[in-house]
């Protein structure tokens, strides 16, 4: 499998690269059931929302492989992980196309559309990083190192390939844009890590910081933009992301320094009016490893669609108020 793309099958079963290991070890899991695939989402083995839909897709296919019922199939997935939408997109789609086809060629259908998923994003999220690029061209004009900003990771492993806000960043440097990044830690899960881990591979300066120190950089006028992913945005533009990322907006639109969302269209949940309506999931105590203390671990936060400059999709950069016009 090539080391930038996270998903790949291989004779009639699904290889991921275990995200629990990394940045310290490189390690591929061979996915042979619909339980290896929902095992592998719930414990963030993969994560990020494309590549947790990709992954479902693939789930799909397993668990058909196995003659397991289709319904069986879909609520095991569904009850994964909940707040990122592609999961439910990537499911919804499955069924949609499965229940059009004849039940004896139901397997090869589903590993068709799976695949489908899979090429689809590798081509958004490219798309993703051209638009993101004519974005960040001007910013850089008449300046020095252009300073971005990220949160959580939103790079090639949180995707099938090239990432959702990372993708400009990579077609930036790509592009021979002086850029430098500072990269969020992401406490509890620290997705920072493997931020910074993608961004040295490809030789892009980065800089990793304590979520907490994104409010001084801003104030001291060391950030130029901030670009981060989406877990699922609301029809009117609310976004959820990883949780951090909504103080990260709030400072920014206090010293006036564009905050963008990077996402593909798969992001959108059109069915949701607002962010008030985002589940948001609440995740084990132990991951802040506090002991025995009371503990609250909320997973993601929502930034309301007035912090957003710009939602930066493959179908070019819309205003958070606009997605209707790139519903598809
Ligand atoms: O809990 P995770 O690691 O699956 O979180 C999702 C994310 O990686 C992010 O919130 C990301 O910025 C959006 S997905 C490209």
């Amino acid at each position: 499998m090539s080391a930038l793309r996270t998903i790949a099958e291989e004779d009639g079963a699904v290889v991921i690269l275990d995200q629990t290991r990394l940045p310290k070890e490189t390690a591929f899991v061979r996915l042979h059931t619909l339980a290896d695939a929902a095992h592998a989402i719930r414990v963030m083995q993969v994560r990020g929302a494309p590549l947790i839909g990709a992954t479902a897709a693939y789930g799909v296919a397993l668990g058909l492989s196995e003659a397991q019922p289709l319904e069986t199939i879909l609520s095991t997935l569904a009850a994964t992980r909940p707040t990122a939408v592609n999961l439910h997109w990537a499911l919804d789609r499955m069924q949609r196309v499965l229940e059009k086809s004849a039940l004896a060629g139901r397997q090869d259908v589903a590993w068709r559309e799976a695949r489908k998923i899979a090429q689809e994003d590798e081509a958004a999220n490219a798309a993703i990083g051209q638009h993101g690029l004519a974005m960040l061209r001007p910013l850089a004009t008449n300046k020095g190192r252009l300073n971005l900003m990220t949160h959580c990771n939103a790079g090639w492993l949180a995707t099938v390939a090239h990432g959702t806000a990372i993708s400009p960043m990579y077609a930036a440097h790509a592009n021979g844009l002086d850029i430098h990044v500072w990269v969020s830690e992401t406490r509890p899960r620290n997705q920072g890590l493997l931020t910074a881990w993608e961004l040295a591979q490809a030789g892009v300066p980065h800089t990793l910081i304590a979520d907490n120190a994104a409010g001084l950089l801003m104030m001291q006028g060391k950030v130029d933009c901030i670009i981060v992913g989406a877990d699922r945005i609301a029809a009117n533009g609310d976004t959820a992301n990883k949780v951090g990322t909504y103080l990260k907006a709030l400072a920014a639109q206090a010293h006036k320094v564009p905050f963008y969302v990077a996402a593909p269209v798969s992001t959108v949940d059109y069915a949701c009016p607002d962010g008030s309506r985002i589940p948001i999931e609440e995740r084990a105590a132990d991951e802040l490893g506090a002991g025995d203390v009371p503990v609250a671990n909320p997973a993601f936060d929502v930034t309301p669609a007035n912090l957003i400059a710009g939602i930066i999709t493959e179908h070019g950069i819309v205003a958070p108020g606009e997605l209707a016009s790139i519903k598809p």
